[in-house]
């Protein structure tokens, strides 16, 4: 694999596992103020960027990579109102699409197809992370602002499925 490809993947490895720190950190926010259905969507965007670690490091080991488990960060935590932590998460989710395109760019750079192939699945999901977190930030804005509109969308939000390894993969 080329060298350059190698790392960014490698790196993409630790990002992921970053990213659902963070989201635990978030939901952590969230349980403390009182407000479960957002700790709730939390987790359940954790569990994903779990899942997305665990690929990256599945294809770095299928292709005879040597990955070194790196450090994760501590996650920036400190909210000071209910939507600090929805504001960032779609900032995150921005980085992230930006690095899992430099991968794409480098592994096209290079014919590395099989990459490219394999990124493939991940661009189509930060298309759909983007936009869930943008559709939440939204709903916050229009519905957050009011004591009865917050409950209720604290309500809503506690029924977000956990994403199983099925829907991963068809998706
Ligand atoms: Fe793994 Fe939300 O990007």
């Amino acid at each position: 694999m080329d060298k350059k490809v190698a790392d960014l993947l490698k790196d993409q490895v630790n990002k992921e596992f970053y990213s659902a720190y963070l989201y635990l950190a978030m939901s952590n926010y969230y349980y403390g103020v009182s407000l479960d259905g957002f700790g709730h969507w939390f987790d359940v965007q954790a569990a994903e960027e779990l899942d997305h670690a665990l690929k990256f490091l599945k294809y770095l080991q299928d292709n005879d990579e040597k990955v070194t488990l790196e450090a994760i960060a501590r996650p920036e935590a400190d909210y000071s109102d209910n939507r600090q932590p929805l504001e960032a998460a779609l900032k995150h989710e921005k980085l992230v699409t930006s690095l899992i395109n430099a991968i794409y760019k480098q592994a096209r750079t290079v014919d590395d197809y099989r990459c490219c192939q394999f990124l493939d699945w991940f661009i189509a999901e930060q298309g759909e992370e983007e936009k869930n977190t943008s559709d939440l930030l939204a709903k916050y804005d229009l519905y957050g602002g009011d004591a009865k509109g917050l409950y209720l969308l604290n309500a809503e939000l506690k029924s977000r499925p956990q994403t199983t390894e099925a829907d991963t993969a068809q998706a």
